[in-house]
């Protein structure tokens, strides 16, 4: 079996834990690395045993020895590199949240869709076998018709105004950070979108929600409750609660457990199945999957719903009046 070559654009933090798990995977190699500084590139090759290293990211995308580009850039970087990733049919895999905004969402899929090459987004959580269990646990009806989700993903992290996470440049904010964790996660275990959003968010000194909260409505009866912050520990916990029982979920974003109880507060059944290597493995595989059977999407992670939920956060920014400086350009 000919292995699947994947690009890496980034030395950072995701990109450095991406590449660990993708080592773990026997049906892929890392074929090269690309850097804003040679430097970067090289030693991010040498740690990870990766043949090519490239100063500058144009040049490893136009690298004919390459399959799947991983960009694991900051938010504002998404857009233009998978643009140009695309444009050379170079299959993406793009780190969350895909860009700024549903219209630059919609650019990337058509431009997918015209040059027939696979796109997804990077929503690792999906993937994960807890995720599926609490999926399957649902779909079965074990808890019920859903009727309420609750889920919060928040930090303490210190303010600094040059970080990504603060920086309106870069695309800062909690919303766009952790926000489009637990509003994919409901809309995905729902399974359809919500009919109402309400949504509140306290703007910190550099202008971006530093903390927010988000309601989805739907009127067929079921709600979601939903927050994030860069500036409270607000733990990273979903509970689902059915008409018949409830699911809990420790970390949701990365879990690697789930308890599905009953209306008496019994656990029924535990899931418990620990990561291969750190989780992102999961979405790897998937994207080799999806390449190995010609997919140019992922029944998984299909790019209606990035695009869903990235109208979702649309909505909710201009609720507050959050508009990044790339938009006014
Ligand atoms: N899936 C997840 O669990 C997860 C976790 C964390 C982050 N993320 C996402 O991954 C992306 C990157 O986050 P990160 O935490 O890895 O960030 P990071 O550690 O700061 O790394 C980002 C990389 O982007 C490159 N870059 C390009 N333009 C840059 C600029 N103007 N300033 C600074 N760096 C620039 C840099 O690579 P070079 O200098 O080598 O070119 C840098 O190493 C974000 O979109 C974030 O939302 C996902």
């Amino acid at each position: 079996m000919k292995k699947i070559r994947w690009g890496i654009l980034g030395t950072g933090s995701i990109a450095t834990q991406f590449s660990s798990a993708l080592k773990a995977l026997e049906d892929c190699s890392i074929a090269a690395v690309a850097s804003r500084s040679a430097e970067r590139a090289e030693k991010f090759a040498k740690e990870f045993q990766i043949e090519k290293a490239y100063a500058g990211y144009e040049a490893l995308i136009k690298d004919p020895d390459i399959d799947v580009v991983y960009i694991g850039l900051h938010h504002t970087e998404h857009k233009e590199m998978a643009k140009l990733c695309l444009e050379h049919k170079k299959a993406v895999l793009c780190e969350k949240p895909f860009t700024l905004n549903s219209k630059d969402t919609k650019q990337l899929i058509d431009i997918a869709k015209e040059n027939k090459v696979f796109l997804m987004e990077a929503m690792w959580t999906k993937f994960l076998p807890a995720t599926k269990r609490i999926k399957k646990w649902i779909d079965e009806g074990r808890i019920g018709k859903v009727l309420h989700i609750r889920a919060s993903f928040g930090f303490c992290f210190e303010f600094d105004y040059n970080h990504r996470l603060f920086n309106p440049d870069l695309g800062g904010g909690a919303l766009l950070d952790l926000g489009v964790y637990p509003i994919t996660y409901a809309t995905y275990l729902l399974n359809r979108l919500p009919d109402k959003i309400y949504s509140s968010a306290i703007m910190g000194k550099s202008g971006v929600d530093e903390q927010n909260v988000i309601l989805l409505h739907y009127n067929d009866g079921t709600l979601a409750d939903l927050s994030t912050a860069l500036c409270a520990q607000l733990g990273s916990d979903a509970l689902i609660f059915g008409e018949k029982g409830y699911i809990k979920v420790e970390k949701f974003f990365k879990a690697d457990s789930a308890f599905l109880y009953d209306n008496n507060l019994q656990c029924v059944e535990a899931f418990k199945e620990p990561y291969i290597v750190n989780g992102y493995e999961y979405e790897a595989a998937e994207v080799n999957r999806c390449l190995r059977e010609g997919l140019l999407e992922s029944p998984i992670n299909p790019l209606q719903s990035t695009l869903d939920v990235m109208n979702i956060m649309d909505e909710i920014r201009m609720q507050w009046g959050l508009v990044y400086p790339q938009e006014l350009k």
